[in-house]
């Protein structure tokens, strides 16, 4: 709770928007061109139960391009130039909605309430104990049957003088999912002229409760469907991570990276130590673990994790005011998901790098806080900023 009180006061007195126009290098040549940031609006399609899903078209002038749905505030697509200006879609997906609606593994959605896992679905706050649903195995798992992945988001088109974007409010009513209070809830994407997509989050209730955004974009910066990132290099900025248990729920211990394959604090490829046989890694099945963040404090936007693709050079940094990150190496991607383009996806063809609060801290009162009171407001930003090994 501090910690949200502490955040929003400081996050408030310094500008979010980094907009980084000193910096910017040459106009990538590029399909999308170079031309005025913009922003352009179509329909998606319906849901099953007859709800239109708007798409918005995100374009910065300087090479990339972002989808955007209303379904779940989802990150459809991200066009980005490769070392040669070449432009590919770097984040998995689907061309439909209703695969998204029936079988997406949160593809690019904001989850929420509680992104991540919680123990047996239930935690007490204030001597009341909340009974949410069971949707993986014996824990709950992002904000539940249907999170904020599943919901339907007004938007709100953003044009500032560097940037387009979209704000995305949705109002959780109170026991939806049987998070007490109710939740009223700001998402805004922005797409700057330095190729850097910024996620705030902005959160406030009416009665004590626990929240946890992110956004669970996986990407391929060879494009999505292109094959597997186990070459990808990634750094981590994390000198520790809280191991599971077999249901992937932390144990409670912060262990040490320090020679095992979960330290990645240098560029390592993905797939240089999974098959190892360490412990943590077949409980995963691969990499799904939360990493603690080394911090120099707990409210600024600091590098959390960088990716480097060998063959198209695109490079991905990640900056967040969180204090951890769930490394996820898409190990449940079993070959039955056909995505955006037509190719199917299969074990390790994308990964996830979810900015968060640790799992199952509403169970763990050594972890930071993860409770919103009512007077309070959530605040926490993540910056994806895409370039390429030679520019
Ligand atoms: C998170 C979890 C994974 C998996 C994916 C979605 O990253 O940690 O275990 O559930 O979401 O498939």
């Amino acid at each position: 709770m501090r910690w949200f009180t502490r955040t929003a006061a400081r996050l408030g007195a310094v500008p979010l928007i980094i907009t980084g126009l000193a910096v910017l290098g040459p106009a990538a040549p590029s399909a999308v061109g170079a031309s005025q940031p913009r922003i352009e609006k179509d329909v998606f399609g319906s849901t099953p139960d007859g709800a239109a899903v708007d798409r918005y078209t995100l374009t910065n002038g300087r090479g990339m391009r972002v989808r955007i749905l209303t379904y779940g505030g989802i990150i459809q697509s991200i066009e980005v130039p490769d070392r040669r200006g070449r432009t590919a879609n770097v984040a998995l997906g689907f061309d439909n909605i209703t695969d998204y609606v029936e079988s997406s593994p949160y593809f690019g959605s904001i989850t929420g309430r509680y992104a991540n896992r919680i123990a047996n679905g239930r935690f007490t706050l204030d001597g009341v104990t909340h009974q949410l649903a069971l949707n993986d195995g014996v824990n709950h798992l992002h904000g539940g049957t249907v999170g904020f992945d599943k919901r339907i988001w007004r938007a709100a088109e953003i044009r500032d003088r560097d940037a387009v974007g979209l704000e995305l409010t949705y109002t959780s009513p109170d026991g939806e999912e049987n998070y007490p209070g109710a939740l009223d809830v700001t998402v805004t994407y922005r797409l700057t002229r330095d190729n850097t997509i910024h996620v705030d989050y902005r959160a406030t209730t009416d009665a004590p409760t626990v929240v946890n955004l992110t956004n669970h974009t996986y990407f391929n910066l060879g494009g999505e469907g292109s094959g597997s990132i186990e070459d990808h290099r990634l750094t981590l900025d994390a000198s520790r991570y809280t191991p599971v248990n077999d249901t992937l729920i932390p144990t409670g211990a912060i262990d040490s990276v320090a020679g095992t394959p979960m330290d990645f604090r240098r560029p390592t490829a993905i797939g240089e130590r999974v098959r190892d046989g360490f412990e943590q890694l077949v409980i995963g099945r691969g990499y799904d673990h939360n990493y603690v963040l080394d911090r120099r404090d707990d409210t600024s936007l600091e590098q959390a994790a960088r990716v480097i693709d060998p063959d198209s050079g695109r490079v991905l940094t990640i900056r967040t005011t969180e204090p951890g990150i769930q490394f996820y190496s898409g190990n449940f991607l079993d070959g039955t998901l056909v995505g955006t383009s037509g190719r199917i996806y299969r074990q390790g063809d994308g990964f996830a790098l979810e900015t968060q609060h640790f799992p199952d801290s509403p169970n763990q009162p050594q972890f930071p806080s993860t409770e919103l009171r009512p007077g309070d407001t959530y605040r926490t930003s993540t910056t994806y900023q895409f370039s390429t090994d030679r520019g």
